[in-house]
């Protein structure tokens, strides 16, 4: 594992988004794994300006997101498919037909998971998974369980979680309380993750999750078994 520790927000959101064009660079028809929340959002400002300057391309690569609420479409602003349009794809040269999210509205929400994992095997898997991590330790939406669940599912939301993403909606009683979510599998078989965190209240779960023991009860400390694995910190 390589665990940078770096001194604020814009220093981890320039060095993520230096690794991920490095990604682009390398492998110009590379897939990337995205994630949502607050920790990617200068990660992706940094890349909006490189492609808008000129140094990267993005014609080229295909995306995959982690996860999705269930019952929100993609033109509900708190759904991830509007988060990665808003934040990232409308500002970029992507073709936005090779931009991935799971289907929360889907009417089979099974078959969408199946669906989507066997979508993920048929591009080749992940070059590069970008992932954020909760305060209970969840990645994507794989929330503390006392097993590791491998493919795409859905899940109940924990209450921490629930209230921990309340201030992106009007209410908490608005927070939905399910989500579809890549599962370990397809996050593990990535080439390279890149996790990043920030903020002082992330810096016990940072250290349970990649220094303590490897446990389904601290979803992200299943990272530390990836053999090319890159954690951003910063406390501030
Ligand atoms: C959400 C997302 C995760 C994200 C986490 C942390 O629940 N599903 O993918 O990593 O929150 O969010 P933040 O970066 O806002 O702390």
């Amino acid at each position: 594992m390589n665990f940078i520790k770096v001194n604020n927000y814009e220093e981890l959101s320039k060095k993520a988004a230096n690794l991920i064009a490095a990604q682009v660079i390398v492998k110009p028809n590379c897939v990337l794994g995205l994630a949502t929340g607050s920790s990617p959002v200068g990660t992706y400002k940094n890349l909006i300006e490189a492609c808008k300057n000129g140094d990267i391309t993005f014609e080229n690569v295909t995306s995959v997101n982690l996860d999705e609420y269930v019952g929100l479409d993609g033109s509900n602003d708190q759904s991830y498919r509007y988060f990665m349009n808003d934040n990232l794809f409308d500002h970029i040269n992507i073709d936005k037909e090779k931009t991935f999210v799971p289907n929360g509205c889907a009417a089979d929400l099974k078959a969408e998971g199946e669906a989507y994992d066997a979508h993920i095997k048929a591009l080749g898997g992940i070059d590069l998974q970008l992932l954020g991590i909760g305060l209970d330790g969840h990645i994507g939406f794989n929330e503390p369980d006392s097993f590791f669940t491998a493919e795409t599912h859905v899940v109940d939301l924990d209450e921490s979680t629930i209230k921990a993403n309340a201030r992106f909606f009007e209410s908490e009683a608005d927070v939905p309380r399910k989500a579809i979510t890549m599962g370990m599998a397809s996050i593990m078989q990535a080439k390279k993750v890149l996790l990043i965190a920030n903020g002082a209240n992330k810096k016990k779960i940072v250290e349970k999750a990649f220094f303590g023991p490897i446990t389904p009860e601290v979803p992200a400390s299943i990272l530390q078994l990836h053999p090319d694995l890159t954690v951003i910190y910063s406390e501030n």
